[in-house]
């Protein structure tokens, strides 16, 4: 890094483009659009981006992935990305600029994260003639639906040039707007849908001995599977099993032949998500032929589990402690249970993942994905600090300078 690239420095410059930072943000949040939806948001950035001079690859229908080209002067290639697509949710704001789309509303701050990263991209390539090797941009779709991070990853985003580390952040209105927040090893699970099916036999509701209750036997599978998280699971392990819905019957006075549930499993390491699901299954299965039944259990894979790198955390917790001090970082004691698509890029390369704080001070701030979620502007600053920082100290850890 030469002396030019102080801290310093890259302070003023987001300064000198804070006022477009936020308008860009504020047009995104004006104008949301839903997962592999995003075509106008991509055709934005995609346009903002070639303003810069930053050559732009379409890997999918949205999204848009940035790269800016350096001499590559023996530095590594890092990739920062950003998810680009809102949410199914009624926007509850009094905003000036609160969305204009009935029903749709960047509830989860991907427009913050767009802004952010545009900015970065806009600073970077300013920058170009200091950098030791590319930088990629990655406007990724599908965040909050099917995980566009995986398609984009097959889609060849991580090669030519082939990116060292991924970098990414969500932002975080439960902590303010200044801080950051970090987690090391696991900071999202995994997710695996299930379905299981009762078969029973159907009879008249006055001579349950001549049929077999799938409701009964469904009723004692939903208890049975209480007990796998209690007595099955590392207790030191998380895991959640929910089910969430359950359908059978078509009469009150008919025995019910089939009953049908779906549910969710949420789980951090591989060998406790490979115990849940083997018991669930055989919980299941047992406890139906002990009611004369059968059950069939059908496993639906979500996200995997997100995982930081440790020594690319250090280079995050680094950069942090320089950048807004020790007393503004807050260190996250346990994943969440929630999912997070940047886990196929850790997945990928050594990558990390922190949270950014957008809490207004001294007033109630509502969660992500809620119709009166805002954020604190004013963190947008942090967030591309963080961005170049980490991503400069990234770079020339392969280099001797
Ligand atoms: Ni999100």
């Amino acid at each position: 890094m030469t002396k030019e690239m102080t801290q310093e420095e890259i302070r003023s410059r987001i300064a000198e483009y804070r006022e477009w930072m936020i308008g860009v943000r504020r047009h995104l949040h004006r104008c949301p659009e839903t997962g592999d939806e995003e075509y106008e948001t991509t055709a934005y950035i995609e346009s903002l981006l070639k303003e810069m001079g930053i050559r732009t690859e379409k890997l999918l229908d949205t999204g848009v992935l940035g790269i800016l080209d350096a001499e590559d002067r023996g530095g590594k290639c890092v990739a920062l990305r950003a998810d680009i697509d809102a949410l199914p949710v009624q926007e509850e704001t009094d905003l000036s600029f609160r969305s204009q789309r009935d029903g749709f509303m960047h509830a989860c701050g991907h427009d913050m994260h767009m802004a952010a990263l545009l900015c970065t991209a806009k600073i970077l390539s300013d920058l170009r003639g200091f950098l030791t090797a590319p930088v990629k941009f990655i406007f990724q779709p599908a965040e909050e639906t099917d995980g566009g991070a995986e398609r984009m990853i097959r889609a060849g985003c991580l090669e030519n040039p082939r990116a060292d580390y991924v970098l990414g952040y969500h932002v975080a209105p439960e902590y303010p707007a200044g801080t950051i927040a970090v987690k090391y090893g696991y900071t999202h699970a995994s997710s695996d849908m299930f379905d299981i099916e009762v078969v029973g036999v159907k009879s008249h509701g006055a001579y349950p001995d001549e049929g077999i209750d799938a409701i009964v036997a469904a009723s004692q599978i939903v208890t049975a599977v209480q007990s796998i998280v209690s007595r099955n699971i590392v207790s030191t392990d998380p895991c959640v099993i929910t089910i969430g819905k359950f359908h059978a019957g078509s009469a009150g006075n008919v025995i019910a032949d089939k009953a049908e549930m779906s549910g969710t499993m949420r789980t951090t390491t591989p060998q406790t998500r490979k115990v849940a699901m083997q018991r669930l299954k055989e919980t299941a299965e047992g406890v139906a032929q002990a009611m004369g039944a059968r059950a069939f259990v059908r496993y639906r894979p979500g996200y995997i589990a997100q995982k930081n790198d440790d020594s690319v955390m250090d280079v995050v917790m680094e950069t942090a402690e320089e950048c807004i001090g020790k007393e503004n970082i807050f260190i996250k004691e346990y994943p969440s249970m929630g999912v997070e698509d940047f886990a196929f890029y850790s997945r990928e390369r050594p990558s990390a993942f922190f949270f950014v704080g957008t809490g207004y001070r001294g007033r109630k701030n509502y969660g992500i994905h809620h119709g009166k979620f805002e954020a604190d502007e004013s963190a947008l600053d942090i967030a591309v600090l963080m961005e170049i920082m980490t991503c400069l100290k990234l770079m020339s850890s392969g280099t001797d300078s």
